[in-house]
């Protein structure tokens, strides 16, 4: 059942050291490949570090979040084309959340990292910091990288918000 996976994902921010294999990582990107996007254009792409040098560099993107304090096993970079899709920031939203519900399928754990419109006290852009560093093209958007690996915190099941007070019928109350 789908609830049965919903339960079981939440964000993971400490990792043991053992490393996530090809293959899953492989199936974690084919699985969102499944998603929906915006006219059916598809404007994703993945950038996958898994070289703990190159992780330490994208790191310095977001470095105020604790998220980096144990770093996991691989950075997935969610690049979206801007010129090819208006819809880039929803598709990179959609894509990024089937990769972490098959990440948790798979018995692993991720954090979201937000990048958009983010900055450090040492680098303006974090998008355009990822851009120079890893050699992607301007036309990508990087709203967000996914850091995953094998869990190493303990997390409860996760809670639903509360039905009555988000959901409103016929008029909103
Ligand atoms: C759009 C979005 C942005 C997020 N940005 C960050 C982030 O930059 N750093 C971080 O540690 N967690 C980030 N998260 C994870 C949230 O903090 C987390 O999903 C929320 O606290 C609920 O916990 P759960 O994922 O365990 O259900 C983000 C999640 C989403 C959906």
């Amino acid at each position: 059942m789908l609830e049965d996976l919903l339960k079981k994902r939440r964000s993971i921010r400490k990792f043991t050291d053992e490393k996530v294999t090809d293959d899953q990582i492989r199936e974690i990107i084919e699985a969102a490949l499944y998603a929906p996007s915006g006219m059916g254009k598809t404007p994703w792409e993945f950038l996958v570090l898994s070289d703990p040098e190159d992780m330490k560099k994208a790191a310095l993107a977001k470095k105020d979040q604790p998220v980096f304090e144990d770093k996991g096993s691989h950075l997935i970079l969610v690049l979206t084309d801007k010129e090819k899709s208006q819809t880039y920031i929803e598709d990179s939203a959609i894509v990024s959340f089937l990769m972490q519900e098959k990440i948790s399928e798979l018995g692993l754990g991720s954090c979201w990292i937000h990048l958009r419109e983010r900055s450090t006290p040492s680098i303006k852009d974090s998008e355009e910091y990822l851009r120079q560093t890893f050699n992607i093209p301007e036309k990508f958007a990087i709203c967000q990288m996914l850091v995953l690996g094998h869990i190493g915190e303990e997390k409860d099941d996760k809670e639903p918000a509360d039905f009555e007070s988000k959901v409103h019928f016929d008029r909103y109350k």
